[in-house]
């Protein structure tokens, strides 16, 4: 990769400028210098404070998710307004606030009808057509951001809660809790989540939360497993080593309730539907490229009452003041899952550690 430092670029001296990370093209970001946005009606500009890099992002850099030359990228704001477009209404330049990374319009046929990750660019519904930032339009690994339909998108933080405790609430959070609330963990289920990490840990956390009295996590990374055992997961099992399916017929006698699916890989999909209960629910999360196959034997020939489910993070400020509110009141504490800590201007070294998993890394702070 590479990443070339503050590019000095020639621009008419009235346009203000920030700095952010574009993609230039497969392997290649830069620190750019770029035109400041300003908010048009609906908008809203704010001024990053904190904001990570998602497994997301690295897909982008790798080629492996297409956006264009010249997009800003990142998806998970943390800032303060900066200036608000006309017809913005209940916020105030300074307010501090979170945004998540699915910005749904609020108005759509998607929207009004409760599936706002599938929010349309038109008015009707698209296929993860929610995800705006760092995918469609510019993104939040910048010093200011451009917030689209800002009125259903800008969730204040009160008073008393730090950027640290709300940042990993945009995405991760919001993806891995909604694993649990779309499989319909009940209260006394036994759920297992395939993978530890970022997202498999929410959706451990999740679980717990729902009620599950006995959640296990599957990861075969040493740091991952003790971060998942560090976050209350109950039982760890190592792929490496143990037979998952055989390990959770032994621990829950008849399946899991409910089974995550936190890595997008043919292995744990299977692995996670042949460890349900008859009439279990596989809540699947994962991101997955070719061909998805279903074993008859584990769908039980179509006859085994399983339901299979998939969520995209779920966004919008209702749903970021829910997590803002479980932060607040003491229910949930992501901050052990930020690990480092860099500059926007050292972002570089922070993809690289982040994208070569070292030093036990599962999210990294990044201030501009
Ligand atoms: N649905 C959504 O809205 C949404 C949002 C964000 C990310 N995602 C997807 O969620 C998935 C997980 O994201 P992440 O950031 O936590 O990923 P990650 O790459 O940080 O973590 C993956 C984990 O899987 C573990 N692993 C590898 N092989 C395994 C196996 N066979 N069994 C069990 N564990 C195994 C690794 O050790 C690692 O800890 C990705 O596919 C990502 O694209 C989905
Ligand atoms: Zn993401
Ligand atoms: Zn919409």
């Amino acid at each position: 990769m590479t990443i070339t430092a503050l590019e000095t670029i020639e621009r008419p001296k009235a346009t203000a400028t920030m700095r952010a990370v574009v993609f230039h093209g497969v392997n290649d970001i830069c620190i750019d210098e770029v035109p400041r946005p300003r908010p048009s009606a609906g908008e809203a500009v704010i001024r990053i404070t904190l904001t990570t890099i998602c497994g997301t992002d690295l897909h982008i850099v790798r080629g492996e998710y297409p956006v264009r030359q010249g997009l800003v990228i990142g998806h998970e704001p943390v800032g303060v307004i900066h200036e608000l477009g006309p017809g913005v209404t209940g916020y105030s330049v300074g307010d501090r606030v979170l945004v998540g990374a699915i910005t749904p319009c609020g108005q759509c046929s998607a929207c009004l009808s409760g599936q706002l990750s599938q929010c349309g660019h038109g008015h009707d519904y698209e296929a993860i057509g929610g995800w705006r930032f760092g995918n469609t339009i510019d993104g939040a690994q910048a010093e200011y951001l451009l917030v689209p339909h800002a009125q259903a998108n800008l969730a204040k933080i009160p008073e008393g809660v730090g950027d640290d405790e709300v940042v990993l609430l945009a995405d991760i959070a919001s993806t891995g809790f909604s694993g649990a609330e779309s499989g319909g963990v009940r209260i006394g289920d036994s759920v297992v989540v395939f993978a530890q990490g970022p997202i498999g840990i929410c959706a451990s956390i999740g679980a717990k939360l729902m009620g599950a009295a006995l959640v296990i996590g599957v990861d075969g990374d040493d740091d991952r497993i003790a971060m998942a055992r560090r976050m209350g997961v109950d039982v760890v099992l190592d792929y490496r080593k143990d037979d998952i399916v055989a390990e959770i017929q032994r621990l829950t006698s008849r399946g899991v309730d409910v089974a995550i699916e936190a890595l997008g890989a043919q292995s744990t999909f299977e692995s996670a539907l042949r460890s349900l209960r008859p009439g279990g629910t596989l809540s699947s999360l994962g991101v997955y490229s070719g061909k998805l196959q279903v074993p008859y034997d584990a769908f039980a020939a179509g006859l085994g009452d399983h339901r299979i489910v998939t969520t995209l993070c779920p966004g919008g400020k209702e749903r970021m003041r829910r997590l803002i509110e479980m932060v607040r009141c003491g229910r949930i504490d992501l901050r052990p899952l930020l690990t480092h800590r860099f500059s926007l201007d050292d972002i570089g070294s922070a993809y690289k550690l982040f994208g070569e998993r070292r030093e036990g890394v599962m999210k990294v702070a990044i201030t501009p």
